[in-house]
């Protein structure tokens, strides 16, 4: 399990709906999502349980791309990790040398999931992740997190790129694009979730599907993309 205080259990909750028990799930539809989003998640989580369910479900999503991490992996990009608890994950399964987060700093006021043209919507508090990711096991020499909104992004060649329900789940491709193909070699590989995984046969030479998920928000397939085709 991971350790999570209560701040840290609401911003997973905000992160992974599905988290959230079926009883407080009744309560959002009931009393609308500004009110589960800045009352109820602040009151009423069980911080240890989320910290279990929020360890199993990443270590349930760290197995649908396991057998394509290798040794070669040794600097890994995160785009939208949330608390960060898959990179924990991977981090304890690989030899992965460095981890950069790129995340945001603010809670949206009503949480709405689905698509955002203009990427309005963000669920995160990054000194909060950051004591997360030291508490579970991640060393502080071990990663950088990057403000989106108000940093300079980092600038190497990742070996792995990984965004989970964030990058063209929420938000086009399109606003990573440039940077990714600046900062990506032709072995990178690229996993993300999309509802248009046959687009992405016209951006990169190899597409591999890795995984459908039928109706969370909305239906998606998780992609490993790698070479840029121009
Ligand atoms: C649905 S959550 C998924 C979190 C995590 N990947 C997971 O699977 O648990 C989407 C995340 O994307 C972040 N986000 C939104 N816009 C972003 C952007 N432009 N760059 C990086 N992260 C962003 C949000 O703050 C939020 O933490």
């Amino acid at each position: 399990m991971f350790y999570v205080n209560k701040k840290e259990a609401r911003l997973i909750i905000l992160q992974r709906i599905e988290l959230c028990s079926n009883i407080l799930k009744k309560i959002r539809k009931l009393f609308g999502r500004h009110f589960f989003s800045n009352f109820i998640t602040k009151f009423f989580l069980n911080s240890k349980t989320i910290g279990k369910s929020y360890y199993n479900r990443m270590h349930e999503e760290f197995k649908t791309f396991e057998k394509y991490i290798d040794h070669n992996d040794k600097n890994v990009l995160s785009i939208g990790g949330g608390m960060g608890g898959l990179e924990v994950i991977l981090n304890n399964n690989s030899e992965v040398n460095f981890f950069d987060f790129i995340e945001r700093n603010f809670v949206s006021k009503k949480v709405v999931y689905g698509w955002s043209s203009n990427n309005s919507e963000a669920y995160n508090n990054l000194n909060l992740q950051s004591e997360f990711l030291v508490k579970n096991g991640l060393s502080k020499i071990k990663f950088k997190i990057f403000d989106f909104d108000n940093d300079v992004l980092p600038s190497k060649k990742f070996d792995t790129v990984i965004s989970l329900y964030s990058l063209d789940y929420h938000y086009d491709f399109d606003l990573y694009v440039e940077y990714l193909k600046k900062n990506t070699h032709n072995e990178s590989k690229i996993i993300f979730d999309t509802v248009r995984p046959d687009f992405f046969k016209s951006i990169f030479k190899e597409v591999i599907i890795l995984d459908e998920t039928i109706k969370r928000v909305h239906s998606s397939k998780r992609l490993i993309c790698k070479n840029f085709l121009n």
